[in-house]
């Protein structure tokens, strides 16, 4: 007798395919041939390359490579329309964001089919997860607009600003890139990728019938070549990139100086960590999620799994078993879990790297059924590498995963670190206490507990370390995109006094200033000090003329003490930042005769700017219990906690122009968030930073949280922004260094935050603000299964 068991065992798998016609029928209708969209226009095709479908090797559409002026033209047509659309009311963008977001949920299936023929993304994965998620992105930043004017009322756009995205998901970045930039009040320039640029000249033809005033939004194609002039045109104030670290790298480089802003969503290695308590049925099928969604063409693919060592072999086997049910083919046929590669030169990467690299480890790829033609690579499992082997630490791009073991968390922990990149980290266990304890320990901007690739609207995405900065999504996200209110002023040369060569009158000790190091009061190391002279032009004293070895010292004794600092409590810190108060309260008169030593004018100037210093440290000790982060309403069954964590270890340059007020409102936020930093006081005045010193030694501030290292500006700055283990780099000095600071962190793609030679009101809100407390912090997205 038949069972309906033996029936469904076996039905023979039958396709059913998604046709295709309606998204030929619209490429026909255009005739088959793009042009740019600019001011609201396509322009007229010219010379370009074909748009092909890599599961077929189809031509599918003839686009055109951007010309210098086409892309000069773009601008100016993004430039014009700013004014009008920031002039918009919030509400007024916000309609204009809901009407795009019902725009795409209308042509929803066009939107997919036509990616997927572009793209080679399984129709599944554009029609469930690509375009819904894109049309959320709509509807979440239509709300931002419209709490915009309300809840950010001091912020203002920062006006045009050049999009570049990648091929893996060509609609969805469009969407991460475009909502939160018109949300905000800026127009922008897109360049979709060279290999997949349909959807977007789609969603150009989306924005007219939304009614978006021409030249808000404003579509350019053509390659690498075309974002280079994107990045480099004068007429842009921030680039948005999303793809290869390398070329990360170089937009890193090319923006450094030109005073753009900019946020970089780079590569990754993402670790998934599987306990030995671990539901693993589910661990199995969250793999497939984490590293055969999108052939593994995702930035934060769970590509490195990394299982406890017990469980390994029988985990390895299941997953096996799974990957052979795991069905390759037709992109369009509903049934298909893994599509096509994005095109050759990707297929041939990918074969390249596992040819190279399998030997290490022992390969394993299902038998399963390969189409005759198009770009199409097997699911493939690596086990038994070395954590140091090549494919463990290079990014493929591809659904290749590869495999290593561990004992214990705290080397699941290490082995999970043990990368340049920082994007996300899955980690599963069914102890709620394992779990909690070892997501906040990974090194990465999003941490899925139980789960793998989920994005949501309202959920931060973005990288640490060589992944990039910024973030997408969100407040955080919003604020990539806007800044403060007022036109900052250039910033003034300091009037210093002529030098005489004299001691000042007042200070008749010998008071040769040291460094700050660990703790400790320290010689520099090139045994040489440098003058300070005072208001008058007279010597008021000495300091130590800091190296390249004194700031390698700093940063050294900086990281030893930040795991333990940012592991105190915010209680702790916030009372030791009164400490500081408090201790420099009773040391008012002493200070303020020191500033007014050293910088002249009416004595009150003085004795006011270290009452707003101690007003400043009461903000940050206040700060410092109440910035944790919030919770984010995902329309998951969970939550996602944005966490404000440290960025790490901060190298800044003090500002020169109020020498203790700027050093304080430097430090304060820095520390009050965990961080530890190494800070070059005021070129001019250092000595203020040297007294300061004093403070902090009786205001319990552990040694090595923060270090003090005088000398030039100049020299220094390049210095700490090529150290390879400084987090983020801040200048706020009167020396022209903010171009070689942002040149010299493209090494390691450290955060930066540099003046550009403009002046910052330090008595007012200016000096203590939400940017502070942006620059202070990484956010971390942790996702977390959370009740009904
Ligand atoms: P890519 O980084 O070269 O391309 C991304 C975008 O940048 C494209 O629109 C491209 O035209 C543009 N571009 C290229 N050179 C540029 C330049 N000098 N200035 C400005 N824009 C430029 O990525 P590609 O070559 O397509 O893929 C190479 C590797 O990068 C992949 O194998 C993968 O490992 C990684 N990748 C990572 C992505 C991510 O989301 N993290 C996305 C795409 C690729």
């Amino acid at each position: 007798q038949v069972t309906v068991s033996d029936l469904m065992d076996s039905m023979e798998y039958g396709p059913a395919t998604e046709s295709a016609a309606e998204a030929l029928a619209w490429l026909v209708d255009r005739g088959d041939r793009f042009g740019h969209f600019i001011a609201g226009q396509f322009t007229e095709p010219g010379d370009g390359f074909e748009a092909k479908n890599p599961a077929t090797g189809e031509v599918l559409a003839t686009l055109t490579q951007a010309t210098p002026a086409e892309v000069d033209a773009a601008v100016d047509a993004a430039r014009k329309a700013q004014p009008k659309w920031t002039g918009l009311s919030g509400h007024a963008r916000a309609r204009a964001l809901y009407a795009l977001a019902r725009l795409i949920q209308k042509h929803a299936r066009l939107i997919a089919v036509l990616e997927t023929l572009d793209n080679g993304k399984p129709i599944r994965e554009s029609r469930d997860i690509d375009v819904p998620l894109a049309a959320r992105h709509f509807y979440y930043h239509a709300g931002l607009a419209q709490l915009l004017d309300k809840d950010l009322a001091e912020h203002v756009p920062l006006g045009v600003c050049g999009q570049i995205i990648p091929w893996n998901f060509p609609f969805l970045m469009l969407a991460w890139k475009i909502a939160p930039a018109l949300a905000a009040g800026n127009t922008v320039v897109l360049k979709p990728a060279e290999q997949t640029s349909l959807t977007a000249l789609l969603f150009a033809e989306l924005t007219s019938e939304a009614g978006l005033p021409a030249g808000v939004v404003n579509i350019v194609t053509g390659d690498g070549a075309v974002g280079e002039r994107i990045v480099t045109h004068p007429g842009i104030d921030k680039i948005a990139f999303t793809g290869s670290t390398e070329v990360g790298r170089k937009i890193r480089t090319a923006t450094a100086g030109s005073g753009k802003a900019l946020s970089l969503e780079l590569g990754g290695k993402s670790p998934y960590i599987v306990f030995e308590d671990a539901d693993l049925d589910s661990a199995v099928e969250g793999l497939v999620d984490a590293i055969w969604f999108n052939q593994g063409q995702v930035c934060c693919a769970g590509s490195r799994l990394i299982v406890q060592e017990g469980i390994a072999d029988a985990f390895h086997d299941r997953l096996r078993a799974r990957m052979a049910a795991l069905r390759l083919g037709d992109p369009l046929d509903k049934c298909i879990d893994i599509g096509a590669i994005v095109d050759e030169t990707q297929l041939s990467r990918i074969e390249g790297m596992v040819a190279a690299g399998a030997g290490e480890g022992a390969l394993f790829q299902p038998d399963c059924h390969m189409p005759g033609r198009g770009c199409f690579y097997p699911p493939t499992l690596i086990t038994g590498l070395s954590p140091a082997s090549t494919l463990m630490q290079e990014e493929i791009f591809g659904p290749v995963l590869v495999s290593t073991t561990f004992r214990t968390p705290a080397e699941a922990v290490q082995l999970a670190n043990d990368t340049r990149y920082g994007l996300a980290a899955s980690v599963w266990s069914e102890t709620i206490g394992v779990a909690l304890d070892v997501a906040p320990k990974l090194t990465a901007g999003v941490i899925w507990v139980n789960g793998s690739n989920m994005f949501d609207a309202a959920a931060g995405f973005g990288g640490l370390r060589e992944s990039g900065f910024g973030r997408e999504g969100g407040w955080e996200g919003l604020m990539e995109y806007l800044r403060p209110k007022g036109t900052a002023k250039p910033l003034k040369p300091l009037a210093l006094a002529e030098r005489a060569d004299k001691p000042a009158p007042a200070d008749p000790l010998d008071r040769t200033a040291k460094l700050y190091i660990g703790g400790k009061q320290a010689r520099p190391d090139s045994g040489y000090c440098r003058t300070v002279y005072g208001a008058r032009g007279r010597i008021v004293g000495h300091v130590g003329l800091g190296n390249r070895k004194d700031i390698r010292n700093a940063v050294e004794a900086a990281r030893k003490a930040q795991g333990a600092w940012a592991a105190a409590s915010a209680h702790n810190r916030a009372q030791i930042l009164y400490y500081i108060a408090e201790n420099l309260s009773t040391r008012a008169g002493e200070f303020a005769d020191r500033l007014h030593a050293m910088t002249g004018g009416p004595k009150a100037k003085a004795a006011a700017e270290v009452e707003a210093t101690i007003d400043r440290l009461f903000t940050w000790a206040a700060r410092a219990d109440k910035a944790a982060g919030e919770i984010k309403a995902v329309p998951i069954r969970g939550t996602a906690l944005a966490m404000n964590t440290p960025v790490g270890v901060i190298g800044a340059l003090c500002p020169d122009e109020v020498p203790l007020l700027g050093l304080v409102s430097v430090l304060a936020p820095a520390i009050a968030m965990g961080n530890a930093v190494v800070l070059v006081p005021s070129d001019p005045f250092p000595l203020i930073a040297t007294d300061f010193y004093q403070v902090l030694d009786t205001s319990d501030v552990p040694g090595g949280v923060v270090n003090i290292v005088t000398g030039s500006h100049t020299t220094l700055a390049a210095t700490l922004a090529a150290h390879m283990d400084v987090d983020a780099v801040w200048s706020f000095s009167s020396s022209d260094i903010s171009a070689e600071i942002e040149r010299a962190a493209a090494g390691n793609l450290k955060r930066t935050w540099v003046n550009h030679g403009r002046a910052c009101d330090w008595t007012g809100e200016d000096g203590e603000g939400r940017a502070f407390l942006r620059a202070a912090t990484e956010v971390k997205t942790v996702w977390i299964p959370w009740g009904a």
